[in-house]
């Protein structure tokens, strides 16, 4: 067959993945979310496991199939993706794509009636788990984080490797219409500096980056 000649350059390696959005609860009918459509973090994931690893994927909710032989694990709320991403380690390298909802609310138990609607959320920042795991005595040897932004994409970006204990953050120009859509304007920045990669379809992103992730490990 064709894909007995793909090189298995990450065959022995564990690899954990994040994608899509948080939802988080506000009663039991209603949640707080994000156009996060999980496509770039899904295609990582399945283009990771062409390359021979072991991937596991938690996913936020969205509506997508599992790539091939990648195990997926789905959660709803940013505490239930910090803990399954716990779970899933040791891992060589996390790779954490998913759009996590930056605050969660104290859900209501019951529907919440018109007639008596609050004025306001109240608002809980959410654990971040990227840079928990930057932090974690159990941190990967390789640490990727995502940063969608809409302006200073760089700057930002920068700033976030440094404050979450990051080795990569890849920079997603978001000023188009790029979440939901099929193509991301990618700079990446390390150590070494920054890359920038011309406009590409999510899923070519992800074979690059992946070629990167084998290189790195
Ligand atoms: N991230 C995370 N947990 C969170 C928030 C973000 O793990 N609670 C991760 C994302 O998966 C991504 C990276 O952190 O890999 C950057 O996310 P981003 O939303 O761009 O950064 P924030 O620190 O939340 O900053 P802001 O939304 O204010 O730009
Ligand atoms: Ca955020």
């Amino acid at each position: 067959a064709l894909g007995d000649a793909t090189p298995q350059r990450l065959a022995g390696k564990h690899v954990l993945v994040t994608a899509g959005p948080t939802h988080e609860p506000i009663d039991p009918v209603r949640y707080l979310a994000n156009r996060s459509s999980g496509r770039q973090g899904f295609a990582i994931a399945d283009a990771l496991a062409r390359l021979g690893a072991k991937v596991t994927l938690v996913s936020g909710p969205v509506s997508l199939p599992t790539p091939p032989g990648v195990e997926r694990t789905d959660v709803e709320t940013a505490q239930e993706m910090a803990n399954a991403v716990a779970a899933a380690l040791p891992a060589d390298a996390a790779i954490m794509v998913a759009a996590v909802a930056d605050w969660r609310v104290d859900a209501a138990g019951q529907k919440l009636k018109k007639a008596n609607a609050p004025t306001s959320l109240a608002l809980t920042e959410n654990p971040d788990i990227l840079a928990m795991l930057g932090k974690s005595p159990r941190r990967p040897a390789l640490l990727v984080g995502f940063a969608a932004e809409t302006e200073k994409v760089i700057e930002h970006a920068t700033a976030k490797r440094a404050a979450k204990g990051a080795d990569w953050i890849v920079a997603n120009d978001v000023s188009g219409d790029v979440m939901g859509g099929d193509a991301n304007s990618i700079h990446l920045v390390s150590a070494d500096g920054v890359e920038s990669w011309e406009r590409l379809d999510k899923r070519e992103v992800a074979r690059r980056l992946a070629d990167r992730i084998a290189d790195a490990l």
